[in-house]
């Protein structure tokens, strides 16, 4: 039985506050962990397949044009190779940037350097290695494909464009105003796990193994791809070692391996080295941003303008969204908004972890700071006085807003001095040492979601829906929520995720997947306790197990009486969308140390502050804030595609070259959780956690490395030849 839930306002009566099992929102640990760190926990190509054979993809050395041929026979005599695959659906891949989007790129075509072209096909995954670098292939290469944005036209994407009052007149009356432009470099997912698909194919039916975001919505981009009946697909992505975006649509070792699969009649595994991964899946975008603020004597903003240059293959529909949360943020009554797009022939642009805030909100913060600096205000009271009562651009009230109390509780934690700031007050040693600080926002998603509780009369549940975990921590959140719902201790709750035989759940992206599917769950469990309530003569809001017990002493197997009870919850958001801007918020505090002689910059201290509606596990909650804070270091200090301006190939294609932050640049870092209930966000009152603690980060260090030693920075990432 399906219970549909759609929700067209707040709900302020949840009652999941008023439960007796008290677990929703504890810190419970991974329920999955053990298998992970055991090993036992299977990631996409760790599946154990008889007769699998093994692919390797091969990929293009031109930036525009297309294959001519592809010679076969100069592979086809190498010890173990089997087949060569180069049917024209591997390459007819969706656009990676955002879900729902039709294929763009022409079959066969070329549109950048590193493009998957063919899969060679072997016993062994060495030989497939080696036949793939011997495959001769025969280019008509078109010159002159631009690969520099800043040399190309633009497009406008008028959606996001504002022109409210008049700027110009704005900063020419201003009493204080700031006009800067930052640059920020391309990112790269880079998850753990590396691409991976094993694909099976039984005559009739394929099952693939794989490495995904989005089962709900990927199925149906695999048999599109394959042109293929979507009831005769099943995907399985169990375990997903991280994706950051890079696996929200699927990629061409997915549809290779499937393809080879149907054409040998054999399963057949693909795995993508690290080099394939960050030259073929997908960049975040480059942006040069032009930062306009007008103020008044108080540091009042009057005038707000926010302009952004990035860029993406020709065809494809996706821009970073970098004025994602400048729209709201603060208030101004005279604003400018635009956003342009370069089209270049570098690889797919898409959403990598908090697409748009992830550089938007660095550009902004260092902005404010530079206006704080001019007005002579303290950088925590020039953004309190900024907050909006509502949304500046739409007049939309805010689903609920924390901005403030994550400002002052964040300040005082971190012991913020709010007296007067200058740069090069502190020295230890070699080093400057300096504290900078920042907002966070990160708008909040939310999405239709279903997922199927089964109440068993043993007074157990299980939780089915295809929704991911991809290191987030869903399976533990959805056995918090059913048991606290049903009265049971989460480990009497069996979560199971991650295959398209189950409904269909919200995909993990975008921060929308705990608020979204915990939802489906919290009204499968709704229904489940309106029947229960019937079997004992109550009402449902007078039902109060713990551990399966009411305090009567009546428990639920006794009113299961030897049955299950089974509902599909199906929640979807309805015009609430409309009626209401939601949003993250917080703040970021940073103590940074700057050497006098090599420019280097080390993080001392880092707190993150956040109001992100419920929380439904303090600890899964708080490692995804960490998760953001590193992110925030690596994209101040060393993160960055480098692509050859020749060709546009990524040169700096694995984790040596590509520098994230590894354990010794990321101190203790403190994470305050500011209370919140958000109504409007979602019927379980959660908000999107995962992304906002990257939002804005950024700009806390490149602060503090102007106070520490007065060198104001406007391209990040901010290394020792920029810094000195
Ligand atoms: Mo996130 S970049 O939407 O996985």
């Amino acid at each position: 039985m399906s219970v549909h839930l759609k929700q067209d306002k707040p709900d302020t009566a949840n009652r999941l506050d008023d439960m007796k099992q008290g677990v929703l929102g504890e810190a419970i640990p991974r329920v999955e962990g053990l298998l992970k760190v055991t090993g036992e926990a299977p990631y996409a190509a760790e599946y154990a397949i008889e007769n699998c054979a093994e692919g390797v993809l091969v990929t293009a050395t031109i930036t525009r044009g297309e294959v001519i041929s592809i010679d076969k026979d100069s592979v086809l005599e190498m010890p173990g190779v089997i087949a060569v695959i180069d049917d024209e659906r591997l390459t007819t891949r969706a656009a990676q940037g955002t879900a729902n989007e039709a294929p763009q790129q022409k079959p066969r075509s070329v549109c950048y350097w590193g493009q998957p072209i063919a899969l060679v096909v072997a016993e062994t995954f060495e030989e497939a290695r080696d036949a793939a670098k011997h495959l001769k292939v025969e280019y008509r290469e078109e010159e002159g494909a631009p690969v520099d944005p800043s040399a190309v036209e633009r497009e406008e994407q008028e959606d996001e464009t504002v022109n409210q009052g008049d700027l110009a007149h704005a900063m020419a009356k201003a009493a204080h105003s700031v006009d800067v432009t930052y640059t920020t470099k391309g990112h790269a997912s880079a998850a753990m796990e590396p691409h991976a698909a094993i694909a099976d194919w039984d005559g009739e039916r394929l099952t693939v193994r794989a490495s995904l975001q989005m089962l709900n919505y990927n199925i149906s981009e695999l048999a599109d791809a394959l042109e293929m009946e979507e009831d005769k697909v099943r995907l399985i992505s169990r375990f997903v070692g991280g994706g950051f975006g890079s696996k929200l649509g699927i990629s061409e070792e997915t549809v290779a391996a499937s393809l080879a699969a149907m054409e040998l009649g054999r399963p057949v595994r693909v795995v993508m080295s690290r080099q394939q991964v960050f030259q073929g899946i997908m960049r975040r975008s480059e942006t040069t941003q032009r930062l306009r603020l007008a103020a008044d004597e108080d540091g009042r903003l009057t005038g707000f303008g926010h302009e952004a240059l990035v860029s993406n293959l020709p065809g494809e529909t996706f821009a970073e969204p970098v004025l994602q949360s400048s729209h709201f943020l603060y208030a101004g009554e005279n604003r400018e908004l635009r956003l342009n797009v370069a089209r270049i022939h570098q690889m797919t642009a898409g959403s990598v972890r908090a697409p748009g805030e992830a550089v938007g909100m660095p550009a902004l913060e260092g902005a404010m700071d530079v206006l704080a600096e001019k007005a002579g205000i303290d950088p925590v009271e020039l953004r309190l006085r900024n907050i909006p009562e509502e949304n500046p651009e739409e007049g939309l009230p805010f689903s609920s807003h924390k901005l403030a109390e994550c400002l002052r509780q964040g300040a005082e934690a971190f012991g913020w001095d709010s007296g007067p700031r200058k740069p090069r007050q502190s020295q230890d040693g070699e080093w400057w040492v300096g504290t900078g600080m920042a907002s966070a926002a990160r708008v909040h998603n939310i999405s239709e979601a279903k997922a199927r509780v089964t109440l068993k009369a043993d007074g157990t549940a299980l939780v089915e829906t295809d929704m991911t975990d991809i290191g987030t921590g869903t399976y533990t959140i959805l056995a918090q929520i059913a048991g606290e719902m049903l009265g049971l201790d989460p480990q009497k709750v069996l979560v199971d995720l991650g295959d398209t035989a189950h409904p269909r759940g919200p995909g993990s992206g975008g921060s929308w997947g705990a608020a979204s599917v915990g939802s489906a769950v919290f009204v499968a469990c709704k229904a489940i306790r309106e029947d229960l309530a019937k079997r004992a003569g109550a009402s449902e809001d007078e039902l109060e197990f713990r551990d399966g017990k009411a305090a009567s002493g009546q428990s639920i197997t006794e009113l299961l009486d030897g049955e299950t009870i089974a509902r599909e919850g199906h929640y979807e958001p309805g015009d609430i969308k409309d009626d209401f801007t939601a949003s993250g918020f917080g703040a970021f505090f940073a103590k940074v140390r700057v050497n006098r002689f090599t420019g280097e910059t080390r993080v001392d201290n880092m707190l993150g502050a956040f109001g992100f509606g419920r929380v439904l596990n303090r600890k899964t909650a708080r490692s995804q804030c960490l998760g953001g804070i590193t992110w925030s270091i690596g994209a101040a200090l060393t993160e960055a595609l480098e692509f050859d301006p020749r060709d546009g190939h990524l040169v700096n294609c694995d984790l040596a070259e590509y520098h994230v932050p590894v354990h010794r640049d990321v101190p203790d870092c403190d994470v305050i959780m500011v209370e919140e209930r958000d109504p409007a966000a979602s019927p379980i009152q959660a908000k999107g956690i995962g992304e906002l603690g990257m939002c804005g980060g950024a700009a806390a260090i490149a602060n503090a490395i102007y106070n520490a030693c007065g060198a104001r920075l406007f391209d990040y990432p901010m290394t020792p030849d920029r810094v000195l």
